[in-house]
């Protein structure tokens, strides 16, 4: 849909060495389309596969291709281009792209001008799904990542190749989509979000304990979303095994008290909450001092008591942030118990998801169906770090509707 994000912004549009490549001439004419102004830097790989004239007429400008060219450094060099751009988007961006803007290389046009930008940058990978997997690749988008790059895609499907997987270039429309969500920099500029992640673990005695299969990946994949929007993040995470998004402020805990304890010291001050985190709802009792010990045929009971539901409290405590999202993990009847939840525990949204069965907890895919009191929005499946980016484009439209309202 054509709206005015990209109206008037001038993108530079890397393309480099790939079979979708041609993709990149239809990814152009749909950024101009919304009112973009464009250049093009291609690699020499790039123009084995689609040539600069092509881009050039759909782009209205000349196509960069050298570095060391005076008659191209005397028309828009590198440096010129590096800061006319409002955003960089390399589309598609091959492997040996990847690696070498992770390397930080700049002995071609593409890397210098990356290197020389303060405009963010955007890639849409696309490679064979081998080369997608392998852990070199991943390593270097990992860096990329934390350097805050944005990585747009890759879909599934059949290959150019001839094989099936991860790998594909998204088509122009959909990482057009993508760079309008990543276009809310600055939307919550000087605003404090808050938000739990992962699982508590509530002990048995010193060596088991109750807990649930959330791996982080979702509330980790927010405070990235929130931090990217120009917030202030304080992630409060239950025991996962993840880095933490650069420049948020990570408070680690295990047990639902501790996670309790840890909201509380940080909810004053908070603009929006978000409750992403699986806090157990029972603990034992009590918990052992010493390992339990197995007698041979005997059951063993467990008495479990409920635990403070954070969220509830929060939503209806003097310190209440302006907006609070919740989540609703489900395994049937997810709207009825979703909508239930929203009204129960006094929230201005919720994002419901389907659990169980590789669904929900642990993989790296998501879908996720949003409510709030007067709307509702489908997030359909995608990796959690671009869902995560389309949930906090809802959430701040709808802090914004929030403040408007209250404040008119
Ligand atoms: O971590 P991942 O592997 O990426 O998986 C993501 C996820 C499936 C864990 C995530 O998307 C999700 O659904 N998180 C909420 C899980 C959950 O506990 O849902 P619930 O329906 O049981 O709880 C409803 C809401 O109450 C949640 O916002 C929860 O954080 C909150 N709650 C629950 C119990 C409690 N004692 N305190 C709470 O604040």
């Amino acid at each position: 849909m054509t709206d005015s994000t990209l109206l008037g912004k001038h993108i530079v549009v890397g393309v480099s060495g790939s079979i979708a490549a041609y993709k990149s001439a239809d990814l152009v004419r749909r950024l101009r389309d919304e009112g973009a102004d464009v250049r093009v830097v291609m690699t020499q790989g790039a123009a084995e596969f689609i040539t600069p004239l092509t881009l050039q007429s759909l782009s209205g400008h000349p196509v960069a291709m050298e570095l060391l060219d005076a008659d191209q450094e005397s028309a828009m060099g590198h440096i010129a281009l590096a800061r006319w751009a409002d955003w960089v988007l390399i589309a598609p961006a091959s492997a040996d792209t990847l690696a070498r803007l992770a390397q930080g290389r700049g002995d071609d046009l593409l890397g210098a001008l990356c290197l020389a930008t303060e405009a963010p940058i955007a890639v849409a990978p696309a490679m064979n799904n081998k080369m997608w997997s392998n852990s070199a690749t991943q390593d270097n988008l990992n860096l990329l990542r934390q350097r805050s790059v944005a990585v747009i895609g890759p879909a599934s499907g059949d290959q150019a190749c001839g094989e099936v997987g991860e790998g594909r270039l998204l088509e122009p429309l959909e990482i057009i989509a993508e760079l309008k969500q990543l276009a809310v920099p600055g939307r919550l500029q000087g605003r404090h979000v808050l938000i739990t992640a992962g699982p508590t673990y509530e002990p048995i005695d010193p060596v088991r304990f109750i807990g649930n299969r959330s791996s982080g990946k979702m509330g980790f994949a927010l405070a990235q979303a929130a931090q990217e929007a120009g917030a202030n993040v304080t992630l409060i995470a239950g025991p996962v095994h993840l880095p933490t998004p650069s420049g948020v402020q990570r408070v680690d805990v295990e047990t639902a008290a501790q996670m309790r304890e840890a909201v509380q010291r940080s909810v004053a001050g908070s603009d929006i909450f978000i409750s992403c985190a699986a806090v157990a709802d029972f603990r034992p009792l009590q918990t052992e001092a010493n390992k339990i010990k197995k007698t041979a045929g005997n059951a063993l009971e467990l008495q479990l008591e409920p635990t403070v539901d954070i969220v509830s409290e929060v939503a209806s405590g003097d310190n209440r942030p302006a907006f609070i999202v919740g989540f609703a993990a489900e395994t049937q009847e997810l709207i009825r118990y979703a909508r239930d939840k929203l009204e129960r525990k006094k929230l201005d949204m919720i994002a419901a998801n389907q659990v169980g069965q590789g669904q929900g907890f642990g993989v790296d895919e998501n879908a996720l169906q949003v409510f709030w009191s007067d709307g509702e929005a489908s997030l359909p499946l995608k990796q959690k770090v671009q869902l995560a980016r389309d949930l906090m484009t809802l959430i701040i439209r709808q802090f914004d509707a929030k403040n408007t309202t209250e404040n008119s």
